[in-house]
Formats: structure tokens, C-alpha cells, sequence
């Protein structure tokens, strides 16, 4: 596998923590010095997760030189998909106009697109396509409870894409590890009429929204993020001194921060862009990566740890050398 381009894109709408402050009883310090967060994007109504994706995927398939015809399968990792269905990725294949795209949605909560990644690795090794295109695209302002200031504050919307294929030499991924634990659910899901009724609990009058124990979150991530970095490290082979840059799930600088000290990670090598964004779910990984190489200019050979962590419980970790 190699990541030939990425893209990225965001609304352009910015909710800063001021503008938060109009809404619920927050203040810009509390969730500054608790997230590390400052400003989010908010989509408009044309903004969906197979809008923002398309335009995603349309800068990572015009720094590749590729045309849509060329991609061979679409997978896109989403919690905020338009519709049950179609998948986003039919969405997306179409205004894309892929036609000769194979394409289906992926749902690991925040860790998708690194499943994803991973899952069109498997196809790349196969032999079965050339170039997969792989999404994260998320519309979190849809399912949050913006009268609930615990969860309001934290996400945001976006979308990240990277054209991968099989370049015939070794592959960019050295290794990976993904993992979960279904029985902490209830720590982080989505509150629609289907588990409210199975749970006899009440939609609330905004409808379906995400319902989170913010600290057990922040516990599972940190524990769960530094042992899927250490497995990915050990079975590369890799030392965090030969890394050049490590790319975490962008949920709270406290988390990155945490996770940074347990694996002892110097805060040079490591990328954030959670205080512009926020939470972005599966689009963090993506965009995060398509900023980080404008950033760290990567060159080939380059050791990058990927990690991530969301709903599920799901973890997910690589190694790639750019
Ligand atoms: N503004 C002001 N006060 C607030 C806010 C807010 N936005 N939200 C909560 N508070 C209050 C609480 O009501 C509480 O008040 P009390 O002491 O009077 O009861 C107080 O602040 C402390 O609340 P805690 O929940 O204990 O605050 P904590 O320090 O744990 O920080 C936070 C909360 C930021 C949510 C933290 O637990 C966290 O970051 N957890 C991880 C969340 C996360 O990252 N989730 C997503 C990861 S996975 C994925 O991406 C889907």
C-alpha cells in the first residue's frame, strides 16, 4: 500500500467557544484549558458527510494526478452517514462520478478511517483493486444536543481523504493493530429511537444525539491508545526516536497529551490541529494527515505512528513509512 495524496475539507462556518458561550453556560477558558480546543467548523444544510467527502476526495484525486474513472473501490468511514441508505460511499461514487467504483461504508466510530485504511490495505495485497479511495466525513453538529454543554463543545464537522494503491515494492504499511470492547457501548453512543426503546430511555426533544461519560472516555482512550501504539511500534520494528511524526485522534490535547507522556513522545513529533477543529471523528485521522505533510514536509522514509480511538469501544493503530 501507498498513500499516493490526501485531501481535506471544511465549512467553512467557524463556532468559536465565544459564540458557544451564547448557547449554553460555558466559557471559552473552561473549554480551552479542559480540551485545548478554541473554534470548530460547522457544516451549512448542503454541507453533508458525501459533500464534504467528494470535496475531499476531489483534492487528494487532483494532487494524484488521477481522474474518478481511475478508483477502483470507495470505502468511507462515518457515525453522520446522509442516510441509513444508501452508504455515503455510493453518495460520494456518484459525485464523484467513479463509475467504475465498487463502494461501501465502514462504521468504527472515530477509529473508521484507520480501519478503513487497513481494510484497503487487505485488497491492495489481494490483488483485487489499484487504487482505493478511503474517507472520513463526518456532520457531528447533526447529532449533538446543543442544549447539553458536556458534549456541545467538543465536536465539529469535516472531511479527509487518501487515495491509496499497490506501488509493486514494500508496502507503506509496516504494521497494525485494531481492536474493541463492545461491552463499554454505553460509555459512548449514539441515543436514537432504537436504543432508546431497547433501553427505556427518552429522546430527548432534539432527537437522536450523542450521549458520553466524558471521563470514562478519556481513561479508555489513553489506556487503549498507548497499548495499540506500543503493539504497532513493536511489530514494525520502530523506536519513537526513528519516528518523524505521530498523528493521534484529535478528540482533547489532554488525551494527545496523556498519550504523548505514557509512550514518551516528544511534543515536537506530535501533530494537533484539535484546537481549530475539535472533534471531528473519523475525518480527524485524514485531515490531520493531509495538514501534518504540508506541515512536516514528509519525505519517503519518513516513520509516521497512526492512532486512534472512538465509540465502540474501537481502537486502531499503524505504522507507515511515507
Ligand atoms: N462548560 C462549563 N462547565 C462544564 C462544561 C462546559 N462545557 N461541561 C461540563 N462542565 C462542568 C460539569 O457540569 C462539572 O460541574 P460540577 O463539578 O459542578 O458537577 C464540571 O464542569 C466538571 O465536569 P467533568 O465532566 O468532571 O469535567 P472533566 O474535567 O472530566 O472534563 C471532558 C470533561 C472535557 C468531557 C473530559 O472528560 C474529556 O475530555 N473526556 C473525553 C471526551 C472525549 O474525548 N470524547 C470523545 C472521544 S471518542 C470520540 O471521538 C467519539
Amino acid at each position: 500500500m501507498k498513500i499516493i495524496a490526501t485531501g481535506r475539507y471544511l465549512p467553512e462556518k467557524v463556532l468559536s467557544n465565544a459564540d458557544l458561550e451564547k448557547i449554553v453556560d460555558t466559557t471559552d477558558e473552561w473549554i480551552f484549558t479542559r480540551t485545548g480546543i478554541r473554534e470548530r467548523r460547522i457544516a451549512a444544510v448542503h454541507e453533508t458527510s458525501s459533500y464534504m467527502g467528494a470535496e475531499a476526495s476531489r483534492q487528494a484525486l487532483a494532487k494524484a494526478g488521477l481522474n474518478a474513472t481511475d478508483i477502483d473501490l470507495i470505502i468511507v468511514a462515518t457515525v453522520t452517514p446522509d442516510a441509513t441508505f444508501p452508504s455515503t460511499a455510493c453518495y460520494i461514487q456518484n459525485h464523484l462520478g467513479a463509475t467504475k467504483a465498487a463502494a461501501f461504508d465502514l462504521q468504527a466510530a472515530c477509529s473508521g478511517f484507520l480501519y478503513g485504511l487497513v481494510v484497503a490495505d487487505q485488497f491492495l495485497r489481494s490483488g483485487m483493486y489499484k487504487n482505493i479511495l478511503v474517507v472520513g466525513s463526518e456532520k457531528l453538529s447533526s447529532i449533538i444536543d446543543w442544549t447539553d454543554r458536556s458534549t456541545c463543545v467538543l465536536f465539529g464537522d469535516g472531511a479527509g481523504a487518501a487515495i491509496v494503491n499497490s506501488n509493486g515494492t514494500k508496502s507503506q504499511l509496516l504494521s497494525c493493530d485494531l481492536g474493541s470492547n463492545g461491552s463499554l457501548h454505553e460509555i459512548l453512543y449514539l441515543l436514537n429511537s432504537n436504543t432508546a426503546k431497547a433501553n427505556g430511555k427518552e429522546l430527548g426533544p432534539n432527537g437522536a444525539c450523542m450521549v458520553m461519560a466524558g471521563q470514562d472516555v478519556f481513561k479508555q482512550a489513553v489506556t487503549e491508545m498507548a497499548k495499540s501504539a506500543r503493539k504497532s511500534l513493536t511489530q514494525a520494528g520502530v523506536e519513537v526516536a526513528d519516528l518523524r511524526c505521530v498523528i493521534t485522534h484529535q478528540a482533547n490535547s489532554r488525551i494527545i497529551d496523556a498519550l504523548a507522556d505514557r509512550l514518551k513522545i516528544p511534543k515536537e513529533k506530535t501533530f494537533s490541529n484539535v484546537q481549530r477543529y475539535g472533534n471531528i471523528s473519523a475525518a480527524c485521522i485524514p485531515v490531520a494527515m493531509s495538514e501534518a505533510d504540508e506541515e512536516f514536509k514528509f519525505q519517503p522514509g519518513d516513520k509516521i505512528l497512526l492512532v486512534a480511538f472512538g465509540g465502540g469501544l474501537t481502537w486502531a493503530s499503524a505504522v507507515i513509512e511515507w
